[in-house]
């Protein structure tokens, strides 16, 4: 099927960037948040983004204007209704994704697809809380979604070709590279990108270096864009604690355990970047 309208669950950092690639490429999209304030505060993220791009010479007033006038913010599912495509990225839980997929269900026709932006729960297990398995995928976005050239697509036990195929059109029709991934804790980047994360800071721990001096080995020693330690408060290390748990359930192989210097740090809330404190200090 033709996907012309889009709706985007959770209009937090992930929902809020794949929402504003969707409208920039001219699909209309409805972005659902729980209640107005944090549905603002998205929907604030990105007019800041598309200010900074015209600021910057990156887009025109016009484009900007444009990509708002394709956006409804909305606290309804049933203005989800018209919806042809789904993609939930709301909290990282079994139970809250499968109660936001059966509002979406009561109110979008039988052919709608739904795509889930998990970074490491099961697909599998996601779509079989549907009534619709064989149309349900994963579409997996990076940090920060409108930079971010790379679209993971996630093909669940049950995903059928077809939806499959749709996945990676859309992918490919929001300007991003579609990669197919299997459904295998942490796909294919974050099978590879965690192991070296934890193991940045077992090296921090074995006293190898500090993080500034891991950070520029990286850096300039590998053309990284980010040191280990930049990316681990980039991305939270609530969330590299949260992901590094799932891959060392599901493949039970050390390389995948969270170091205890990881989990000290998340007990004590230095969660990174949105914390104001992570490997370094943010001023907020
Ligand atoms: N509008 C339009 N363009 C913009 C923009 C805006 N608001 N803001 C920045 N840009 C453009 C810039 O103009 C620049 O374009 P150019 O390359 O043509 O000059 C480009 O975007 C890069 O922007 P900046 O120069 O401001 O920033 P940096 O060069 O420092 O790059 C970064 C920032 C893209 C975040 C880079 O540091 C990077 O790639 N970091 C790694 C991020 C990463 O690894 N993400 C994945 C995390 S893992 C994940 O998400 C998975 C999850 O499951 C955990």
């Amino acid at each position: 099927m033709s996907v012309n309208t889009v709706g985007v669950l959770g209009c937090g950092l992930m929902g809020s960037g794949i929402a504003q690639v969707s409208a920039s490429a001219g699909f209309k999209t409805y972005v659902l948040e729980v209640n107005d304030s944090a549905l603002q505060k998205g929907m604030g993220r990105i007019e800041k983004f598309l200010a900074d791009g015209v600021a910057k010479g990156k887009l025109s007033a016009q484009g900007r204007d444009t990509t708002i006038g394709h956006l409804v913010g909305t606290t309804r599912y049933a203005d989800l209704e018209a919806c042809e495509l789904i993609i939930e990225a709301i909290i990282e839980n079994v139970e809250e994704k499968k109660k936001a997929y059966a509002q979406v269900e009561a109110v979008v026709g039988a052919d709608c697809l739904i795509a889930t932006n998990t970074s490491s729960l099961s697909v599998t297990e996601l779509a079989a809380g549907t009534k619709r398995p064989s149309q349900f995928g994963g579409l997996h976005f990076f940090n920060p979604v409108p930079l971010m050239k790379l679209v993971e697509v996630v093909k669940a036990l049950t995903t059928s070709a077809q939806t499959h195929e749709a996945l990676v059109d859309y992918a490919r029709a929001i300007g991003k590279e579609p990669i197919a991934a299997p459904d295998r804790g942490g796909f294919i980047v974050n099978r590879l990108l965690v192991p070296y994360l934890l193991d940045a800071i077992r090296c921090l721990d074995e006293g190898l270096g500090t993080v500034e001096d891991i950070d520029k080995g990286m850096k300039l020693g590998c053309g990284y864009p980010m040191g280990p330690f930049t990316l681990l408060d980039f991305v939270g290390l609530d969330t590299t604690y949260f992901i590094a748990n799932i891959l060392f359930d599901e493949f039970r192989e050390t390389r995948f355990a969270p170091p205890p210097l990881l989990k000290r740090m998340v007990l004590a809330g230095h969660l990174g970047k949105k914390s104001g404190k992570g490997f370094y200090e943010y001023s907020r």
